[in-house]
C-alpha cells in the first residue's frame, strides 16, 4: 500500500495510478476503521481496479463542543486493516493545510436548506464542513468513483448533490449499514459507549423496526414517532429527532405510497450521538 501525506505526493502518485488502471475509487474516512468502512472498500474494489481511502478528522465538520479533539485517532490500527484489504493507497495528510490549503482559494460549500434540517439542525454548520471537504478530496484526487456509508444517509444524499453540481463524472456508490449481532449500527463513536450504553444502544434499531411496523399498519407519520419516541424514552434513551421521509428526505405527501421510503433516527446516549436508519416501501 502507497503511504501519502501530502497534496504533492498524492498528486504524483494519482498520475501514476490513473497510468496503471482504468477506474479508480475513493473511500473517504475519518479513520477509526470498523467492519462499515471495510466493507465500503470491498465494495469499490467490484466497480474499480484501484482503491485510495483517506483518513482526515475534519476540523471543519465538528461544532464548539463536539469531539473534534477527543475522535478516535488509530492510525496503525488501520494501516494494518487497509493493508488487509489490500487498499492501493492511503492518504492520511499530515496536517489540515494539506488539505486546505490557503483558507481564501478554499471552495466553501453551503449545504443549503437540506443541510440545516435533521442531524444538520442538531450541528450547524455540521454538513458545510463535510461538503467541503468532501469538494477539496474531490478536486485533489479525481476519482472515478466515491463510496460512502448508508449509515450516514444525509451526508450521502448532500454528498450526491454536491456531486452532481460539481463533478458530475464522479459516480457516487452507497453501501448499506453493517450492523453487530445485536442490530447496532456499526460506527466510529460506538467506542465512546460504557457497557450499559452498549447495551440499550441496539434499541434504536429496534425500535425503527417496530415503528415501520406501525407505519405500515396506520399509514400516520405522527402516531408512528410518537409511540416509537415513548420506547425509547422509556428505555431511559434521549431522542434528538425520529422523522420518516421519503428517500431524498422530504416530508411524505400522499401521492407517493409507493415510493421508497426512510425511517431515520437520532438519538444520545449519554455524550454519545448515535443515528440510524431503516429503508422501506
Ligand atoms: O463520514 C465520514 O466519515 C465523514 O463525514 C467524511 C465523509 C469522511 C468527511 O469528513
Amino acid at each position: 500500500m502507497i503511504f501519502v501525506q501530502t497534496k504533492k505526493e498524492m498528486d504524483e502518485s494519482i498520475k501514476l495510478l490513473k497510468k496503471n488502471s482504468d477506474k479508480i475509487s475513493l473511500v473517504p474516512t475519518m479513520g477509526n476503521l470498523h467492519e462499515g468502512h471495510l466493507s465500503l472498500i470491498e465494495l469499490a474494489k467490484k466497480y474499480s481496479s484501484k482503491v485510495i481511502v483517506s483518513i482526515f478528522v475534519n476540523p471543519l465538520q465538528f461544532g464548539e463542543n463536539e469531539d473534534f479533539h477527543k475522535y478516535p485517532r488509530t492510525l496503525e490500527k488501520d494501516m494494518k486493516k487497509l493493508i488487509d484489504k489490500k487498499c492501493d493507497l492511503l492518504f492520511f495528510p499530515k496536517s489540515e493545510q494539506e488539505i486546505f490549503p490557503e483558507t481564501h482559494i478554499i471552495k466553501k460549500i453551503n449545504s443549503g436548506k437540506l443541510g440545516n434540517i435533521l442531524c444538520g439542525e442538531k450541528r450547524p454548520g455540521h454538513f458545510d464542513g463535510v461538503l467541503t471537504v468532501v469538494h477539496q478530496l474531490f478536486s485533489l484526487i479525481k476519482p472515478n468513483i466515491a463510496v460512502f456509508g448508508a449509515k450516514d444517509y444525509q451526508q450521502q444524499i448532500l454528498i450526491r448533490d454536491m456531486s452532481k453540481k460539481f463533478f458530475p463524472k464522479i459516480k457516487i456508490i452507497v453501501g448499506p449499514i453493517i450492523r453487530d449481532k445485536n442490530g447496532l449500527a456499526l460506527s466510529s463513536r460506538n467506542t465512546y459507549l460504557t457497557k450499559k450504553e452498549k447495551e440499550i444502544a441496539p434499541f434504536l434499531f429496534k425500535s425503527l423496526k417496530q415503528g415501520i411496523k406501525y407505519y405500515k399498519e396506520n399509514n400516520d407519520v405522527n402516531f408512528t414517532k410518537k409511540e416509537v419516541k415513548n420506547m425509547l424514552i422509556n428505555k431511559g434513551i434521549e431522542v434528538d429527532y425520529l422523522e420518516i421521509r421519503d428517500n431524498h428526505l422530504n416530508n411524505l405527501d400522499n401521492t407517493n405510497k409507493r415510493n421508497k421510503k426512510i425511517f431515520l433516527g437520532s438519538i444520545r446516549l449519554g455524550n454519545t450521538k448515535l443515528i440510524d436508519n431503516i429503508e422501506f416501501f
